[in-house]
C-alpha cells in the first residue's frame, strides 16, 4: 500500500525583499506518512517546522520537489487536512458549541446533524458542560480542546498540529498530551505534530522525525516502540529516558546556537 501522505524532496526557499537573498526554509525534505501514523516533527525554532507543516496544509507552495496525498498531487488547503495552531483564533463572538459546527455549515451539513456532531466532538475532547460559553470564558487549556474538536468537524484525514501546547502551562500539557494521544488514536487519524519539545515528541509519536537548522532538512529518525494507549508512567520507562536524552544530546549545540543569536 501506497503511503497517504508522500512528501517528496521538497524545498522551499522564500523569495528575499528587494535585492536581498531568499530564506532557505526546506532542503530536499522527503516523508512517507501512513494512514492512521502519529508523526512528530521536532527541531530547533527556525528549521522550517512550520513551512513543512504549512505547505502540507496547502498554505504554501513549495519551491521544488512535490506531495501526495492518496497518490494525488497536494495542492491548496482542503478539508481532508485541517490544522491547529497554538494561537487557534476560536471565533470570539461565536460560542464553543458554534466554533465547533462552523466547519460543517461550510460543508452543507444540515442544523440538526451539526449539532449533534459538534456535541459528540466536544463531548470527547471532555467539553460537555461547556457548549454554550465564548471562547473568553473558558481557559487556555479548554479552548485548545475547542479548537481540536473544531478540526475534528469536517472528519479530516490528516490532522495538522503546530506546537498547539506551546503556550500552556506544563500541567495543562501533559494532560492535553495524553488527550491527543487517545483521540487520534480513537478517531483513526494520522497527526503531523511539530514541537520543539524532544519529550512531548516522544511520547506522542510512532516516529519522530528530527529535523536540522536551517535549511531544514530530515536528520534523523526514531521509531518508538511503546504501545497505545501511551499513559503517563511510560515517562519513566527506560528507553523512553534513554532517546529523550540521546536527542537532547544530538540537539543541543543548535540549540546553544539559537540562543546565541
Ligand atoms: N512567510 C515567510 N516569509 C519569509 N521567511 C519566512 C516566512 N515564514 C518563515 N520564514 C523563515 O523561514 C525559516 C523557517 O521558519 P519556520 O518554518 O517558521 O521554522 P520553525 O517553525 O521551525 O520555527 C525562518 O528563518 C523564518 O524566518
Ligand atoms: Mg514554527
Amino acid at each position: 500500500m501506497s503511503a497517504q501522505l508522500d512528501i517528496s524532496n521538497v524545498s522551499k526557499i522564500y523569495p528575499g525583499r528587494r535585492g536581498e537573498d531568499g530564506i532557505h526554509a526546506l532542503q530536499d525534505v522527503s516523508l512517507k506518512i501512513n494512514k492512521g501514523e502519529f508523526i512528530s516533527l521536532l527541531g530547533p525554532s527556525g528549521c522550517g517546522k512550520s513551512t513543512l507543516l504549512s505547505i502540507v496544509a496547502g498554505f504554501q507552495t513549495v519551491s521544488d520537489g512535490f506531495i501526495l496525498q492518496n497518490d494525488r498531487e497536494l495542492v491548496g488547503p482542503s478539508s481532508t487536512r485541517t490544522v491547529v495552531f497554538q494561537n487557534y483564533a476560536l471565533f470570539g463572538w461565536m460560542t464553543i458549541q458554534k466554533n465547533v459546527e462552523f466547519g460543517l455549515k461550510a460543508k452543507g451539513v444540515p442544523a440538526t446533524a451539526r449539532a449533534r456532531r459538534a456535541r459528540e466532538l466536544l463531548a470527547s475532547v471532555r467539553l460537555s458542560g461547556f457548549e454554550d460559553k465564548y471562547p473568553h470564558e473558558i481557559s487556555g487549556g479548554m479552548k485548545q480542546r475547542a479548537a481540536i474538536a473544531r478540526a475534528l468537524a469536517p472528519d479530516p484525514e490528516i490532522l495538522l498540529m503546530d506546537e498547539p501546547f506551546g503556550a500552556l502551562d506544563a500541567q495543562t500539557r501533559v494532560l492535553l498530551q495524553e488527550e491527543i494521544a487517545r483521540i487520534s488514536t480513537e478517531a483513526g487519524k494520522t497527526v503531523l505534530f511539530v514541537t520543539h519539545g524532544i519529550d512531548e515528541a516522544v511520547f506522542l509519536a510512532d516516529r519522530v522525525i528530527v529535523m536540522s537548522p536551517r535549511p531544514g532538512r530530515v536528520r534523523q529518525e526514531v521509531v518508538v516502540p511503546l504501545p497505545r494507549p501511551r499513559t503517563a508512567e511510560m515517562r519513566a520507562d527506560p528507553w523512553f529516558v534513554s532517546t529523550v536524552n540521546e536527542l537532547w544530546e544530538t540537539l543541543k549545540p543548535d540549540w546553544q546556537k539559537e540562543e546565541k543569536q
